[in-house]
């Protein structure tokens, strides 16, 4: 029988009120024979407060020794802007090396689009996680005079890029329609875009079945509203993944259901699943929060350990729900997630 060690981090404000529901529903999921081991970790801002630490290397040690982590959200207004971002999240991402960052965008039926009709929107985004201007390479000269500098150097290296390249051309040939788009600024970021372009040709000869297609990251934002059906599998660095993720959320039924994977593909370390939204303090603790984009970030999460009729069960529930949601009265986050259990269960 199979076991599953899961390091589950509720984080701040709803992210305590969603986790709750994604256990739940992932609970429901597992064969009986399964066992599930979780370890709740209170990193956050509370924890940042009490010891001024957002995770050390200690944390990471014990971090390391689960199969996978679940988080809901880290982030207050009590905290300065950046340093649970830059000191929990990104640190977590560099140090489990977390290069394929999985954001899948599907309009599912009865969730609402602010795109006219109802268009065909089924992609999956892998952003670059490691790498990009967001690995702290600049620094700022001359503070406080007039010739004040600052510069954040975007990082790209021939590995990050063809290790990420490589995982998304598997998840195109994976799918029905076999597509894969890059998406950069080359003819402006002429050094960093000349060697993603470079690379994507150069491992697209592995892949003869996958159609390719290169796209400016500005047309890409159009296309996305203009166009979604176009999309199947979009790479793209870190930055620009960033955003092209946030307006393919928004089209595809808002943070309410964005799931995502930050996805150590090698498995040395372990992979975090998250929804995309953030904590939303102004909501947090009354039960509005929509615990979905949570449920389908266990999906996920199940998929990537391999259990992957336990992770269509999740999302064939979810489907259901939401359809049957559409139109009907605002439901608590502890009912959806009570409903999504017994449909999994059941
Ligand atoms: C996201 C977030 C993070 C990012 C922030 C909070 C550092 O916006 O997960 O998309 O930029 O990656
Ligand atoms: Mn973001």
């Amino acid at each position: 029988s199979r076991s599953i060690n899961l390091a589950v981090i509720p984080g701040d404000g709803i992210g305590q009120e969603v986790v709750a529901e994604g256990l739940k529903v992932l609970a429901a999921a597992l064969p009986q024979e399964t066992k599930l081991e979780t370890k709740e970790y209170d990193f956050g801002a509370k924890r940042y407060h009490a010891t001024g630490q957002t995770l050390t290397d200690a944390d990471l040690a014990e971090l390391k020794a689960h199969d996978a982590i679940l988080l809901g959200a880290i982030g207050d207004p009590s905290v300065p802007s950046g340093v649970l971002e830059r000191g929990f999240l990104l640190k977590l991402r560099f140090a489990f090396d977390h290069f394929v960052n999985l954001r899948p965008s599907k309009l599912l039926p009865g969730v609402g689009t602010p795109l006219a009709g109802s268009p065909d929107i089924d992609f999956v985004v892998v952003r670059e996680g490691t790498e990009g201007p967001y690995t702290g390479n600049g620094g700022a000269i001359r503070t406080g005079t007039p010739a004040e500098v600052a510069t954040e150097v975007s990082l790209n290296t021939a590995y990050g890029i063809e290790r990420v390249v490589r995982d998304a051309y598997a998840r195109a040939q994976a799918r029905p329609r076999k597509k894969l788009t890059l998406v950069h600024k080359n003819n402006v970021l002429v050094h960093a875009g000349g060697l993603w372009t470079r690379i994507f040709q150069e491992v697209g000869r592995e892949y003869p079945e996958v159609t390719t297609d290169y796209l400016h990251v500005d047309a890409t934002m159009i296309f996305l509203v203009t166009q979604p059906e176009r999309f199947d599998v979009i790479v793209t660095d870190n930055l620009f993944g960033d955003i092209v993720t946030d307006l393919a959320a928004a089209v595809s039924g808002g943070i309410g259901v964005a799931a995502s994977g930050n996805i150590n593909p090698s498995g040395e370390f372990p992979s975090m699943f998250e929804p995309v939204h953030g904590s939303a303090p102004d909501i947090a603790g009354q039960s509005k929060a929509d615990p979905t984009a949570t449920v389908l970030s266990v999906a996920l999460l199940l998929r990537h350990l391999g259990y992957d009729a336990e992770a269509d069960r999740i999302d064939a529930a979810v489907r259901t729900d939401l359809a049957e949601r559409a139109g009907g009265p605002a439901r608590s986050t502890v009912e959806i997630g009570d409903a999504l259990a017994a449909r999994v269960a059941g």
